[in-house]
């Protein structure tokens, strides 16, 4: 029996992508988000427009990637109700967010510099992504305070563990163990369940 209901949110399921971007006096932010997906080599970032990474991003038009795999779900929860924000935004405070700008040290990550952007990659990472920011489009309702960017690809970084054995530019998805977020809860990814049709003629 399906029922019909009003969900406050529709996190079904997303990989999470902590993003670094720089602040206005040059210093590196880090946040974790989800809301993300890719097609070609471009992805769209869904982030809430009164976030420290928000103004990063509208302002310096570049950041990296960094794809944390499960076993960084720790450096990921230490992000987690921080903002680089000040003051924090009231609706954040009472949330029970905290202002910290030095995310990196919070999290126990390691920065190291980009290749092309100015945002440091996370070494810890397995994959980099380093990204400018081409169109911006708000989403939702004004008082939601939603936006999508979209962020070109510029070059991407892998750890040599996670490549094919054979197709040294491939990812091979039986190495890669992305950190999932699923209404709000952390995940990992289960074992293959198919063989894919569709994998075959890429
Ligand atoms: C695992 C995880 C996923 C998140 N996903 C998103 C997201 O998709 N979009 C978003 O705007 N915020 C998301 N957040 C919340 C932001 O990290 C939060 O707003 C944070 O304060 C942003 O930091 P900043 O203000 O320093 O940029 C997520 C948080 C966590 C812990």
């Amino acid at each position: 029996m399906h029922k019909t209901i009003a969900p406050k949110i529709l996190y079904l399921g997303t990989p999470v992508v902590l993003i670094s971007s720089l602040n206005e006096d040059g210093t590196p932010n880090l946040a974790p988000m989800s809301s993300a997906w890719w097609l070609g080599q471009s992805c769209m970032l869904g982030l809430g427009v009164r976030g420290q990474t928000y103004e990063n991003l509208a302002r310096e038009r570049e950041c990296v990637l960094n794809l944390p795999s499960v076993d960084l779900v720790s450096a990921v929860d230490r992000l987690a109700l921080t903002t680089a924000k000040s003051p924090v935004p009231d609706y954040k405070q009472k949330m029970g967010f905290a202002h910290v700008r030095q995310k990196f040290e919070r999290a126990g990550l390691t920065p190291i510099a980009s290749e092309i952007v100015k945002p440091p990659r996370v070494l810890e990472c397995l994959i980099h992504i380093e990204a400018k920011i081409v169109r911006i489009h708000p989403i939702g309702n004004e008082d939601q305070h939603l936006a999508t960017l979209e962020a070109q690809v510029l070059r991407v970084h892998v750890e040599e563990d996670l490549l094919d054995s054979e197709c040294r530019h491939h990812i091979s998805p039986q190495r890669w163990r992305p950190l999932i977020m699923s209404f709000l809860e952390f995940y990992s990814l289960g074992d293959q369940v198919h063989p894919s049709r569709l994998a075959k003629v890429f």
